[in-house]
């Protein structure tokens, strides 16, 4: 049995599958997306200061007017912002250009600014002390859940370890044939839910056979079957598209169910690029 919302370990409760706003264009893109999503039943919009999208995607939720607590607004903090006395600031920033009192989940978009790579320096102590201000934003109310995005096993138990507040969730790239199954695991063993982003590989997952011929089985999209198979996995996805009749279709994903054979061959799944 498939939720369409999950308890985050702070017992709010999050819309199972997310839409996704990266690469989206503030403006009538984000604005038009942003209110199709939500006139077809996404309760659940992902943004990030960086997409500089924020303000459109606002817009769009204040003008469809639904009651405050009947969306969950994602945001996050810039990944370069390492220096604790800009957090509340970019935080603030954040909620202004979303025209909201609060967002539902503040993270920290990556354990390290994107130019570091993922080795290098490893900015444990400036994270722990960037959430330690998110945890203040928590206790005041201005967002409702904190958490990280990007966070490899070692970021997550320095985080831990050094900090008051679990992270409801971590959002990390996970796709067929990207499973990341170290920080699942983790994230899993510590009650800390693993939102999926990048379901499509960015749009260059689709045309493989394995997953056409799943689709013609069920008689749903390549894009379907992918949701569905995150969903079982007990992920949230958060897929992203500009054009209306995929926005509707990857919402469509509760009335089937992958067995455990199409599980494995989604389990195994190979990913080449194309
Ligand atoms: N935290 C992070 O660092 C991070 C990084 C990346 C992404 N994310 C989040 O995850 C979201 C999704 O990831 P993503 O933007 O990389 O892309 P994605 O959801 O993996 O793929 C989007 C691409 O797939 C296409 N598409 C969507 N539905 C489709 C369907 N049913 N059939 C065929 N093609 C379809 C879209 O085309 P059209 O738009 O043209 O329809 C677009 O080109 C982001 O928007 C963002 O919110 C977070």
């Amino acid at each position: 049995m498939i939720k369409t919302d999950y308890k985050l370990n702070n017992n709010i409760l999050i819309p199972s599958i997310g839409f996704g706003t990266w690469q989206i264009p503030d403006g009538d893109d984000a604005y038009n997306s942003t209110l199709w999503a939500l006139e077809n039943g996404y309760r659940h919009i992902d943004t990030a200061y960086v997409y500089r999208n924020e303000k459109s995607v606002g817009q769009a939720i204040k003008d469809y007017g639904l009651d405050r607590s009947d969306v969950f607004v994602t945001t996050k903090l810039s990944a370069n912002i390492k220096d604790s006395t800009l957090v509340r600031e970019y935080a603030l920033k954040s909620l202004d250009n979303l025209g909201l009192d609060y967002v539902d989940c503040y993270l920290i978009h990556n354990a390290r600014p994107w130019s570091d790579g993922i080795e290098g320096h490893d900015y444990f102590e400036e994270n722990v002390a960037v959430y330690k201000v998110m945890e203040e934003l928590y206790d005041e109310g201005k967002v409702r859940s904190i958490g990280v995005s990007n966070f490899l096993v070692k970021d997550l138990e320095n985080l831990l370890e050094y900090s008051m507040v679990i992270p409801v969730l971590n959002q990390i790239k996970l796709h067929p044939g990207y499973l990341q199954e170290d920080i699942v695991e983790f994230c899993e063993n510590h009650q800390i839910l693993v939102e999926a982003y990048s379901p499509f590989a960015t749009g260059k997952i689709f045309g493989h056979e394995d997953i056409m011929k799943l689709a013609q089985k069920h008689n749903k999209t390549e894009a379907q079957i992918i949701l569905r198979w995150i969903l079982q996995l007990g992920h949230l996805p958060l897929p992203k598209s500009v054009t209306k009749e995929r926005i509707i279709s990857n919402l469509d994903v509760f009335d089937f169910n992958l067995d455990d054979e199409d599980m494995k061959v989604m389990n195994n799944f190979k990913y080449e690029a194309q």
